[in-house]
């Protein structure tokens, strides 16, 4: 297995060009099973948790046909099968959201549940019911969903009982064709929910509301093709955002959003570093001086967003005074502060709590990233770390994150990729 090291003490210069969103990415290249015509993704990211979806979705009947730039045509004229195993589900959660599209296209499915995760229980309840209402027939055995639609599926009034993303898209997914008005609230109003449902509109559904906490959607018969491009990775643009504000200098990140990072580009400032809003991105900027330490609740968008709890965990461990930072999404999020303490930092963790008291200096040593967000935090720490600061586990980092080393070296950072043996993998 891969590994990365860094060797800290580098300020970073330069510009970074932001990906497509993977959280994206997965959700639409699922929505290509639901029709027979090519659908035409653009600016995607090339990453392992694409190429896991990719693989399964081959199995299932796609042509995946991955262009040179950032390009990506699956074609499905037909579903060879409607069988997601275990071995592939368990790699990446998010190919579980392949169960609505498959029940829509062809009345049944069966499909893996994904089992446990490195950051907390993650249930499918939420998702499960919804297909339920909008009218499949669900049997649990062996650790598979056995799902039917004999007599189509119908469109329903789904209120879920919390906010979740997973299974705001999944029902958005799955609704689409179904007969009659779906109407979803307490939605997700996260970005990539929006980009979903562009999507979907392009190839002739009739989605509205997607961004906002009720979603309405007038079932189709049939979808088309179409071409679209993917949203900008805000979290992918949030991480370096932080490592510019880590490492000091001045980087500019393009290709991206900055009102989509608001509410953490709001946490940077307030400890200190410059930000500039552009037109097409963001630049972040620090001369030096000491950050002071600030306090973070993650939650639901516009809110700070969990998937960047860890990074700035990372930011706050050099920091003047003591940041308190609450996750609120995830119970188990904070696997990372082992290893943040093993570079020298001093976080100590009390329910979904975290408490750190920033310390002079951090130094590079060996860690383990533990999964995707967390294994970034060691990178981002390891940018201001003396000495070298080993990162093993990579596979994690690879899920989500492209060309991580290349993006940070072209702004000089001092980090390289060691080779390893054996298989890549992915959890979660
Ligand atoms: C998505 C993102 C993930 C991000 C998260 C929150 C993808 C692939 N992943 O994850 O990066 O951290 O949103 O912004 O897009 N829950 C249930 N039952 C369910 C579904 C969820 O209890 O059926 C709970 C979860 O355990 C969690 C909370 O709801 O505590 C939020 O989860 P959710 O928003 O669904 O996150 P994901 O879609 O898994």
């Amino acid at each position: 297995m891969d590994r990365i090291a860094i060797v800290g003490g580098a300020r970073l210069n330069g510009e970074i060009q932001i990906s497509g969103a993977k959280n994206s990415a997965i959700k639409l290249m699922a929505a290509s099973l639901l029709t027979d015509e090519p659908l035409r993704l653009t600016n995607m990211p090339r990453l392992a948790d694409t190429r896991f979806l990719g693989t399964l979705l081959t199995r299932l009947g796609t042509m995946v046909d991955e262009r040179n730039g950032a390009e990506t045509i699956l074609h499905t004229p037909e579903i060879v099968s409607s069988f997601a195993p275990y071995d592939l589900v368990r790699q990446m959660r998010a190919s579980f959201n392949v169960l609505g599209p498959l029940i829509a296209r062809t009345g049944q499915a069966k499909v893996s549940l994904p089992g446990g995760c490195t950051i907390g229980a993650r249930p499918v309840d939420l998702h499960l019911k919804a297909l339920e209402a909008l009218g499949a027939q669900i049997d649990l055995h062996e650790g598979y969903v056995y799902a039917q639609a004999p007599r189509g599926l119908r469109g329903a009034e789904i209120e879920f009982p919390f906010v979740s993303v997973g299974a705001t898209e999944h029902a958005m997914l799955t609704a689409v064709l179904a007969k009659g008005v779906t109407v979803l609230s307490n939605a997700a109003c996260e970005p990539e929910l929006g980009d979903l449902a562009d999507c979907l509109n392009k190839m002739g559904a009739q989605v509205e509301g997607a961004g906002t906490s009720e979603i309405r959607i007038i079932g189709v018969k049939k979808l088309s093709g179409a071409t679209h491009a993917v949203i900008t990775d805000r979290i992918e643009a949030g991480t370096y955002a932080v490592a510019a504000a880590m490492a000091g200098g001045e980087v500019r990140l393009t290709n991206t959003r900055a009102d989509l990072i608001e509410a953490l580009l709001v946490k940077i400032e307030e400890a200190g570093a410059q930000v500039e809003r552009m037109n097409d991105g963001v630049i972040i900027r620090r001369n030096g001086a000491r950050l002071k330490a600030v306090d973070v609740d993650t939650g639901v968008y516009p809110g700070f967003a969990t998937d960047l709890q860890a990074q700035f965990m990372a930011l706050m461990t050099m920091a003047d005074g003591e940041s308190v930072i609450r996750e609120h999404i995830f119970e188990n999020r904070f696997m990372h502060v082992p290893e943040l303490n093993r570079l020298g930092a001093d976080i100590t963790v009390s329910g979904g709590e975290a408490r750190v008291r920033g310390v002079d200096r951090l130094e590079g040593a060996q860690v383990m990233a533990t999964d995707l967000r967390a294994s970034v935090s060691l990178v981002i720490a390891g940018l201001a770390a003396e000495g070298e600061t080993m990162v093993g586990r990579v596979y994690h980092l690879d899920r989500g994150f492209e060309r991580l080393e290349e993006k940070l070296g072209a702004c000089g950072a001092n980090v390289r990729r060691i080779k390893g043996e054996g298989p890549a993998e992915a959890e979660g």
